[in-house]
């Protein structure tokens, strides 16, 4: 029996010393210590013994059992610290590894020129109005000067929703809005950025849908000098100092005098070349002397009061800025196109 337990001990601390993991060494526990286990087994047929043999063989069992148990102690201990390293290892955070980019968007071109021309004004003290873009004939034409059946209608190819309905196809509507809800009838200053529609078929220069911003500003003594200054002023802001603007002759209902506004050409400096067609300068918007009548219907008094206004396509000013030859991309979203105007 001494025999037996003395190799069961050897046996059992050999199975220890193999255990690789917890869980081998919690099978050598059960198997050995365990109540089924042998040790138990030989302390059970203990009865056989004579007196004597008994309490030797007792005190020994229990050595042999007391050494096995602190071996699978120890064994324990190891295993676990080992364990805990191993977690430790694959749960480091390298913290010098490079981040991974986060995908951002940026503004759309269209958006940058358009909030670049708003803090242009902004700072000239024009406010931000906005209007409808579905909108009643009478704001569209006829307040702007221009009756049912007006020849100058033709200009502006519009969708009607009904008679009286339409997609605005400018936004000059907010002038004759904002002049007529002015209950003092006092002085304005504002600019109205927004969508316009026009019957048009797209092509590289025309979109059925594109934007506008209308300038208005009314006061006592304003003249042709002030619009000139104040679109000389943007002009040189938007495409450089060095630019020079001219004052053509034009006609819009809503306007008397009429004009259109140049600027010199970006690409020959005004020598001429294929972007002016020649002539060394560039179209950039229309303006005017609000019309008298139009002032007169928006409850004004045109003795006391002047105006002067004037209208862009934010589009064709991003266009000559940064040399697009096509309107269609602004409306297209290809990433590609949108992409390139992260930094600039
Ligand atoms: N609304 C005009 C257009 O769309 C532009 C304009 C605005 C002209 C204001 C004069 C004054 O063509």
């Amino acid at each position: 029996m001494e025999q037996r337990l003395k190799e069961l001990e050897t046996l059992a601390i050999e199975q220890v010393e193999q255990a690789q993991d917890l869980k081998a060494l919690n099978e050598v526990r059960v198997a050995y210590l365990g109540k089924k286990g042998p040790i138990t087994e030989i302390l059970k047929g203990m009865g056989k013994l004579s007196a004597e043999e008994r309490p030797k063989m007792g005190a020994l069992a229990n050595v042999v059992r007391g050494n096995v148990a602190e071996k699978i102690e120890a064994k324990q201990a190891e295993l676990e610290k080992a364990e805990v390293a191993k977690k430790l290892a694959s749960e480091t955070i390298d913290v010098t590894l490079p981040g991974r980019p986060a995908p951002t968007g940026n503004p759309h071109p269209l958006t940058k020129v358009i909030e670049e021309i708003e803090d242009l004004f902004l700072g000239m003290g024009y406010t931000i109005t906005e209007g409808p873009e579905v909108e009643t004939d009478y704001y569209n034409f006829e307040a702007l000067n221009l009756p049912k059946d007006h020849p100058a209608r033709d200009m502006q190819d519009s969708f009607y929703i009904t008679d009286e309905i339409l997609l605005r196809t400018q936004t000059s509507p907010v002038q004759a809005r904002t002049m007529e809800a002015n209950q003092e009838k006092g002085p304005i200053k504002i600019i109205c950025p927004g969508k316009v529609y026009r019957r048009d078929d797209d092509d590289a220069t025309h979109s059925h849908q594109f934007t506008q911003i209308e300038g208005l500003v009314i006061d006592e003594n304003i003249s042709m000098s002030d619009l000139k200054g104040t679109l000389e002023t943007f002009a040189k802001k938007m495409f450089g100092e060095d630019r020079e603007i001219r004052l053509r002759p034009s006609f819009f209902p809503f306007t008397e005098p009429s004009v259109e506004i140049d600027v010199t050409c970006a690409k020959c400096g005004g020598k001429g070349c294929s972007m002016c067609k020649g002539t060394g300068w560039i179209e950039i918007l229309g303006a005017g002397m609000v019309h008298p009548r139009v002032l007169e219907m928006s409850g004004y008094d045109p003795k006391k009061y002047q105006g002067f206004a004037f209208g862009m396509g934010p589009e064709r000013i991003a266009m000559l800025r940064y040399g697009i030859d096509d309107i269609r991309h602004f409306y297209t979203n290809d990433q590609r196109f949108v992409k390139q105007f992260n930094r600039v």
